[in-house]
């Protein structure tokens, strides 16, 4: 199939950026977006040009590496996917596929489609861990947790941090980010020692890396890849809230 892309390109964070038009011919529709800009860049290699840069990492929407905007939406037009999940045959021939990089201050471009998510880490350094001995995974398996509780702790920790709710939100608010690990690890009793600690840091370094305030649309749970329910939102809401009054 013949597609067009127009991809950003941008030599280094402070540079301007643009969009560029590049036309491919030899592309399949059980490509993965990714392989064809593989596909793209070894023809750009071959031609002495400089190649698209962009991350991936697991391309099976597990490491949460390949945050790109398609056509305008952060993992692109299918539901519950990421990046690296979508496949040419999602696309008609003759198709025109616009690839951004995700759009938000905390996440200054570096090059191309490549930005800048150490802010996420930063947010995880603060608070997102346990740091008491909990035991090895039998000792965990020989607490009783009721099965709702551990289905939403478990639901939560499917957050992959690929950013797509920052890009989503018109407030670049990390909120659900923020909210998907600290309801993970604050849900169960392995984290329920440092949970006070753990939300007030958490939210604290959010709002030190910028990133702007809940928007109340629900865009980041309808671009999440993993589908994460602002539910944890209201979660972390409560939990800080508790924390600062207790
Ligand atoms: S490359 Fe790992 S989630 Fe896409």
């Amino acid at each position: 199939m013949h597609i067009t892309l127009r991809i950003w390109r941008q030599t280094n964070p402070a540079g301007p950026g643009r969009l560029v038009t590049y036309e491919l011919s030899d592309v399949t529709e059980d490509m993965s977006l990714l392989e064809v800009l593989d596909l793209l860049n070894l023809q750009l290699a071959r031609n002495g040009e400089e190649p698209i840069a962009f991350d991936s990492d697991c391309r099976e929407g597990i490491c949460g590496s390949c945050g790109l905007q398609i056509n305008g939406r952060p993992h692109g037009p299918l539901k519950g996917v990421a990046s690296c999940q979508i496949h040419m045959r999602t696309f008609k021939e003759n198709d025109t596929i616009t690839i951004e990089p995700f759009r938000a201050k905390a996440f200054p471009v570096v090059k191309d489609l490549v930005i800048d998510r150490t802010a996420f880490d930063r947010i995880i350094q603060a608070g997102g861990f346990i740091s008491v001995n909990t035991g090895g995974a039998p000792d965990a398996n020989a607490i009783p947790i009721p099965k709702n509780t551990v289905d939403a702790a478990f639901e939560a920790a499917a957050c992959i941090s690929c950013g797509a709710c920052v890009a989503a939100c018109k407030n670049a608010s990390a909120m659900l980010f923020v909210a998907a690990k600290v309801a993970h690890l604050g849900r169960l009793p392995q984290g329920e020692v440092e949970r006070k600690e753990r939300c007030l840091s958490m939210v604290a370094q959010m709002d030190a890396e910028k990133f702007g305030a809940c928007s109340n649309t629900y865009a980041c749970e309808a671009e999440c890849p993993k589908e994460i329910s602002v539910d944890n939102i209201a979660f972390l809401n409560r939990e800080l809230l508790r924390a600062k009054v207790f």
